[in-house]
């Protein structure tokens, strides 16, 4: 079978050695297509595949459409609300997803950018610490938890937020439970977002949620920046002169959003979140053997669009 390894942002070295590797075992020809310029280019290398690997490349109708043998996409990666879920199902195509496999990179960089807040963008002004400070985390799932653990090692103190658990699962995790989304934000000088951008999640934090945040509190989203309602962030931060706002997902009114409050917000240039050589490696690994697997045996475990 052909699969197209398709990463705008492509994986470090050492993955795409592993994933062309495992594939070409397993009897299978790997084609890849890394820092494409425009998805016209995606659109045209998918003709002949029948499995695609991808990041946060968008798997569109278009996509789908031009790729007549496609079976199945994988994401090498835990968020899916890039590819068109509908198409796939209504052309058979399974679309997978390697959960677990890059959260702990995103949670080191959710810490690190709390860190980077507290300590004023690293300038010599005087910051402050995390050590006993509230964190709210947001979803309680594979990196919300570790980030959780990590900051309840750094002396913060954890609540959390997860509709899917019960309070004895999240007490296992390390935080306490919290039950509505207005007490979780009330309750953190820190709040950590790991929502994934569903229909039900897209604007959903905005003006009211961000204005019951206590006063000097910090908004850190290293999930989706469809969750947040760009007009109501800005203007909570302009009526709260004492709030942050630190992402991993540039806002689109960013430019406006530096323009006006300056370093009390913070985006990174590109996602970077899970871009480690060892989230790369876990992730693009774990896609490879899902896909050969699948061929093999039709394993479809971590199908999404069932
Ligand atoms: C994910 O959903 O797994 C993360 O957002 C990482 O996305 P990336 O592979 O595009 O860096």
């Amino acid at each position: 079978m052909k699969v197209l390894l398709a990463t705008q942002k492509p994986f470090a070295a050492k993955a795409v050695d592993g994933i062309v590797k495992i594939l070409t075992e397993a009897g299978h020809e790997v084609i890849k297509l890394e820092k494409y310029e425009a998805q016209a280019d995606f659109v045209a290398a998918v003709k002949d595949v029948e499995a695609i690997i991808i990041r946060s490349d968008k798997v569109t109708e278009e996509v789908m459409a031009a790729a007549p043998k496609l079976k199945i996409v994988v994401r090498a990666g835990a968020g899916y609300d890039n590819v068109d879920l509908e198409a796939a199902t209504k052309r058979g195509v399974v679309v997978m997803n390697t959960p677990g496999q890059n959260s702990n990179a995103v949670a080191e960089l959710a810490l690190g950018l709390m860190i980077y807040m507290a300590r004023t963008q690293f300038t010599p002004a005087t910051g402050s610490e995390l050590q006993g400070k509230r964190l709210g985390v947001q979803a309680y799932g594979n990196v919300g938890r570790l980030v959780g653990q990590k900051a309840k090692a750094l002396g913060m103190k954890i609540h959390a937020l997860d509709p899917f658990l019960t309070d004895e699962q999240i007490v296992a995790g390390g935080a306490d439970p919290v039950h509505s989304v207005e007490e979780l934000y009330a309750a953190s000088d820190y709040l950590s977002i790991h929502i994934p951008a569903l229909p039900s999640t897209i604007g959903s934090i905005g003006y009211d949620l961000i204005t019951k945040m206590p006063k000097g509190a910090t908004l850190v989203n290293t999930a989706r920046k469809e969750v947040i309602d760009e007009d109501g962030l800005l203007k909570a931060l302009e009526e709260r002169p004492d709030l942050k706002y630190v992402a991993d997902v540039m806002p689109d009114n960013y430019a406006l959003l530096q323009e006006k409050f300056g370093a009390r917000v913070f985006a990174t240039p590109k996602k970077m979140g899970a871009q480690t050589s060892e989230a790369n490696v876990n992730a693009g690994l774990a896609a490879a053997r899902q896909i050969a697997d699948f061929f093999a045996t039709g394993n479809r475990k971590f199908q999404v669009n069932k």
